[in-house]
């Protein structure tokens, strides 16, 4: 697949891009960081400023012709890696000093949109929900996890109250054959689901939602990325995060608030001197949203919250509050099948 390609067949229209730019700036220049670099909407608005440099990830390798068309623009801004952003740290040279760090979660319209790829329900293709770099795909996990697993799996990561309904039918289904395609996954998922009547969603879409976080281990790099973006930024650094689901929304809160000293006991391990400011100043306690228009022309930007903090000289210390607040998440993600 080419860039071209992939840009005249699907489009993706970057969320809240307006709001991104007036929050960082980029017309006085700088370095970013592009966590999600997906269709390079954020990392080509930035670039059109001349003082600009980017440094973009993303864990999918279909993406990258479209990365390697922008490195040919802008030989000198543009730098990209295909990798996760849990290694932020690693990837990122030693020196950088970043304006800002922004990501922008999920899937882009490319993955979603494309059959191949098995995150929609009704992809008659092989299951997979993979984003790149991954362990194992939804064929795997949902032909091979016991009822048990699945049943944590579908409540935790989907908030899923019939978890333990849609499991059994799940278990029941495959020890006839085995779930090859998301419209079959999809279909089993409704016949569970037969009394649900919220007709505006799919019955399936929090089943959905639960495997494809747990293929993709999308709570734990959100943490892992999170924390390794805050050991990064510098004195007036800005760490913009743009969420779609509850879950990953209350991870960023948290996050936020803990290193913003919202919460109340930013850590209980540290001198009480050290932790009287914490480092980021957070900009506002409500998270910004998506304008009508914008909802209107992309209504796949409906649900998108932004928040964004700024940090300070303070040194980092581990966010061991963090991990444990939200451990459920790493424990789940060791299942293996
Ligand atoms: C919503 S899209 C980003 C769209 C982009 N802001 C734009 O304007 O085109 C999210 C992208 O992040 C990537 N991604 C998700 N989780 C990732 C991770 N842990 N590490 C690296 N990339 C990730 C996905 O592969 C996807 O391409």
């Amino acid at each position: 697949m080419n860039a071209t390609m992939l840009s005249e067949e699907i489009k993706h229209h970057p969320v809240m891009l307006n709001q991104i730019l007036s929050i960082i700036s980029p017309q006085h220049g700088g370095t970013f960081i592009d966590c999600t670099f997906g269709g390079g909407g954020y990392s080509k608005a930035i670039l059109k400023y001349s003082n600009t440099k980017v440094f973009a990830i993303d864990r999918d390798a279909t993406i990258e012709p479209y990365a390697k068309s922008l490195i040919k623009k802008y030989p000198k801004r543009f730098s990209f890696y295909l990798d996760k952003f849990s290694n932020l740290k690693e990837i990122i040279e030693l020196g950088i000093k970043p304006n800002a760090i922004i990501f922008d979660l999920g899937v882009s319209s490319y993955q979603l949109l494309d059959n191949k790829r098995g995150f929609s329900f009704k992809s008659k293709e092989k299951l997979s929900m993979q984003m790149g770099i991954n362990k194992y795909s939804a064929y795997e996990v949902v032909n091979n996890f016991d009822k048990i697993n699945l049943t944590k799996i579908i409540k935790i990561l989907g908030e899923e109250k019939d978890g333990k309904l849609i499991a059994n039918r799940i278990v029941q289904y495959r020890e006839k054959k085995t779930i090859e395609t998301a419209e079959e996954l999809s279909t089993i998922i409704n016949k569970a689901k037969k009394n649900y009547n919220n007709y505006k969603k799919n019955p399936a879409t929090k089943t959905f939602q639960a495997i494809r976080i747990f293929v993709n281990h999308e709570l734990t790099e959100l943490i892992l990325g999170l924390i390794a973006a805050t050991e990064i930024l510098v004195n007036g650094g800005i760490l913009a995060v743009v969420s779609f689901h509850s879950l990953e929304d209350k991870i960023v809160k948290n996050f936020f608030n803990f290193y913003s000293n919202l919460n109340k006991n930013p850590s209980r391990y540290l001198p009480k001197a050290e932790n009287i400011s914490g480092f980021f100043k957070t900009q506002s306690k409500k998270p910004l949203t998506p304008t009508a228009k914008e909802i209107e022309k992309n209504y796949s930007s409906r649900s998108a919250k932004l928040r964004y903090v700024v940090r300070n000289n303070n040194n980092f210390f581990y966010p061991t509050e963090i991990y444990q607040k939200f451990e459920n998440y790493f424990k789940l993600q060791e299942l293996t099948i």
